[in-house]
C-alpha cells in the first residue's frame, strides 16, 4: 500500500473555506489540512484606493460587500466543491478595519448558518504566520521547527514573536509608531509614488543607490521594539532640503536609501532575537515580506533557515485564513453565531484552544 493511500485511510481530511476582509483585499479560499491550496481568489481594491493615496475605510467596506458573493462562488468553483463539501468556515475576526471585518464576519456567519458548518474566527497575524505552510499555487509548503522566530511586517503591524509550538506564541516586541508597510506607504506619498507604496518603492529602488543618503536606524537597544517614524521624518527633511535647490528629486536614490534602512533594522533585530532565543528557523510574513531587498538580505545574512512565502501569499489572502482555521478547528475551536469582530485584537490576547 502506498504512503499516500495509507494516509487517506488513517487521517481525516479537512477542507476549510476561509474568508478575509481585514483591509482592502476581498478574498475567499479553500485549503485542505491547513496546507494544500485548492483555490485562493483575491479581489484587490488597490486601484480604487490609489486615488485617495491610502485605504478609504467606508469605500473598502462597501467594496467588500459587492465583491464577496462572486469571490466566494469563484473560490468554491475553482476548488470543485459545494458548500456542503467543506468542513468549516474560517474568517478573519481581527485585527483590521472594523467596517471591513464586519462584512467578512457576516458573510461567514451566513454561510455557516446555511450550510450548518462550524464557524471559526481567526487572528489575522496568526494567519500571516501560517502562510509559510501553504503549498500548491506557488506556496513553499514549509514546516516550522520550534522554537521559531516570527517577523510579521504588514501595513498595520510590525511584530516580533517567539513561536514555542503550533498556536503558542510570546510576543517579543512591536513597532512603537508606524508599521513597516505604513512607512513604505507614507514615504512613497512623499516621493509622489503611487499607492501601495511598498511595490512602488521597490520598483524605483532597483535603479537607485542604497548608500546615497545615510538615513537613521532606530535600534532601540535592549528591547525588541521598532520605530519607523524618525526615519520617515528624516526622508521628509531631506526632500524639503533638496527641493530648495533642485527641481527634480533623486527619487531612486531616496527610495533605495530608505528601503535599505528598513531592511537593516528588520533583519538585524530578527537575527538578534533568533540568536538570543535559540530559534531553529525564522518566519518572515506579511505584505512587506514581499520586498525583494528584504528577502535577499535575510537569505544572505541568516545561518538559520528563513521561511518566506511567495510574494502573492505575503499580502492579504484567504488561503492563510483557511490554513490557521484548520489548526484551530482541529484543536477544537468553535465560535458562536453572535461572534463580534475584534478590530484591535493583540496577538498576546489570543487564546489557545488546547489550553481550554
Ligand atoms: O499584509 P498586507 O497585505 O496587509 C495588511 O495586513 O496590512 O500588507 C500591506 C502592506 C502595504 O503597506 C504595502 O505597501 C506593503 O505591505 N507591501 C510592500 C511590498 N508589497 C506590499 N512593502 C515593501 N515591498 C513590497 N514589495
Ligand atoms: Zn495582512
Amino acid at each position: 500500500m502506498s504512503a499516500s493511500h495509507q494516509r487517506s485511510i488513517s487521517e481525516p481530511s479537512y477542507r476549510i473555506l476561509g474568508l478575509e476582509s481585514s483591509c482592502d483585499e476581498t478574498s475567499a479560499a479553500v485549503v485542505e489540512n491547513g496546507k494544500l491550496i485548492l483555490s485562493n481568489v483575491v479581489a484587490s481594491q488597490a486601484t480604487l484606493h490609489a486615488q485617495f493615496g491610502g485605504v478609504f475605510p467606508e469605500v473598502a467596506s462597501r467594496q467588500h460587500l459587492l465583491a464577496f458573493p462572486w469571490v466566494i462562488e469563484q473560490a468554491l468553483k475553482e476548488a470543485h466543491l459545494d458548500l456542503a463539501n467543506v468542513d468549516a468556515i474560517a474568517v478573519t475576526r481581527g485585527p483590521g478595519l472594523p467596517g471591513s471585518l464586519v462584512v467578512g464576519v457576516n458573510f461567514a456567519k451566513g454561510l455557516a448558518m446555511i450550510g450548518g458548518k462550524p464557524l471559526i474566527g481567526v487572528h489575522h497575524l496568526e494567519a500571516h504566520l501560517y502562510s509559510i505552510e501553504l503549498s500548491g499555487d506557488g506556496g513553499t509548503g514549509s514546516q516550522m521547527s520550534f522554537p521559531a522566530i516570527g517577523l510579521i511586517v504588514s501595513g498595520g503591524h510590525t511584530e516580533l514573536v517567539l513561536i514555542q509550538d503550533h498556536l503558542r506564541y510570546t510576543p517579543l516586541g512591536a513597532t512603537l509608531d508606524d508599521a513597516a508597510g505604513e512607512a513604505f506607504d507614507k514615504v512613497a506619498r512623499l516621493l509622489n509614488l503611487p499607492y501601495p507604496g511598498g511595490p512602488s518603492i521597490q520598483a524605483v529602488s532597483s535603479n537607485g543607490n542604497p548608500q546615497a543618503f545615510s538615513f537613521p536606524r532606530a535600534w532601540l537597544e535592549g528591547t525588541w521594539n521598532f520605530s519607523f517614524s524618525g526615519l520617515k521624518t528624516a526622508v521628509l527633511r531631506e526632500v524639503k532640503k533638496l527641493q530648495r535647490y533642485r527641481s527634480v528629486l533623486p527619487v531612486e536614490n531616496l527610495a533605495a536609501s530608505f528601503q535599505a534602512a528598513v531592511v537593516d533594522i528588520l533583519v538585524g533585530k530578527t537575527l538578534q532575537a533568533a540568536k538570543q532565543f535559540e530559534g531553529r528557523c525564522i518566519l518572515v510574513v506579511g505584505g512587506v515580506s514581499a520586498n525583494r531587498a528584504l528577502r535577499e538580505a535575510f537569505l544572505q545574512q541568516s545561518e538559520l533557515p528563513v521561511l518566506i512565502p511567495p510574494p502573492h501569499l505575503c499580502t492579504d489572502n484567504a488561503a492563510m485564513t483557511a490554513a490557521i482555521g484548520y489548526y484551530r478547528y482541529a484543536a477544537g475551536q468553535r465560535d458562536e453565531l453572535d461572534m463580534d469582530v475584534l478590530a484591535n485584537w493583540p496577538l498576546s490576547a489570543l487564546s489557545n484552544p488546547l489550553d481550554v
